[in-house]
């Protein structure tokens, strides 16, 4: 496998491999944690969960900027389609639909939560499996925890998962031990937590929970990178 999960804050990643670097809810303006640069950072595309502002953030004015694809749920995709004009390349899948990309496929999954975009557009928010690099990566989005987690691993191992762990607007720490055990994937990244006071999380006590199971957290910092 060969691929840099880069650590945005929050609920972002940056995927790179072979060359190519894929965005995952890209929120770096008003993310007291972000350390990217909104108006430097790369990308040849973009994936979105869900239109929450914490996770659309910057896919816009990023996109314009560099070009890059966007995949979002058919709702979102339509609003951001709208922005950035008809030529741009804007994807719309929804819950269950396979994207297939030059690097490899994403599948959004369902996730148990709300999403109405900051301009008002009511969404459906998702999960997405990527796989990249040889690798298949999990990002649960914002969820609670749900039963169906464990459907996900039936078709695909995952090598890392992102579960959120902040509580309040997602599962929390607790839950998130079940979530990573329904999930089954060696590695967990936890996310969104930390960014804002409702959902600050001890995430030290959350990977010691998961380790009794055999699992390994990597917490990273934003800015920080971990290798598949
Ligand atoms: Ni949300
Ligand atoms: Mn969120």
């Amino acid at each position: 496998m060969s691929v840099t999960v880069n650590f945005l804050g929050h609920s972002g990643l940056a995927l790179e491999s072979d060359g190519t670097m894929v965005l995952v809810d890209p929120f770096l303006t008003g993310n007291p944690k972000a350390v990217a640069d909104p108006g430097t950072i790369e990308a040849d595309y973009i994936l979105l969960t869900h239109g929450h502002a914490d996770h659309i953030g910057d896919t816009v004015d990023i996109a314009r900027r560099t070009g890059a694809h966007v995949t979002a749920i058919v709702e979102v995709a339509n609003e951001v389609a709208d922005d950035l004009g008809e030529e741009h390349p804007v994807i719309d899948p929804n819950l269950g639909g396979t994207v297939e990309y030059d690097w490899g496929w994403a599948r959004w999954v369902p996730a148990w939560h709300t999403s109405t975009t900051p301009r008002g557009t009511v969404n459906t928010p998702a999960g997405i499996v990527i796989s990249i690099g040889g690798a298949k990566i999990y990002h649960l989005g914002d969820t609670a925890l749900f039963s169906d987690l464990q459907l996900v691993p039936q078709r695909d191992t995952i090598d890392l998962a992102c579960i959120p762990v902040g509580g309040h607007y997602t599962m929390d720490r607790h839950d998130a031990v079940v979530a990573a055990r329904l999930v089954d994937a060696p590695k967990v990244l936890p996310i969104h937590y930390d960014t804002f006071p409702p959902i600050e999380t001890d995430v030290e006590a959350f990977a010691k929970d998961v380790a009794a199971d055999g699992r390994e957290v990597v917490a990273l910092k934003p800015g920080e990178s971990l290798e598949l």
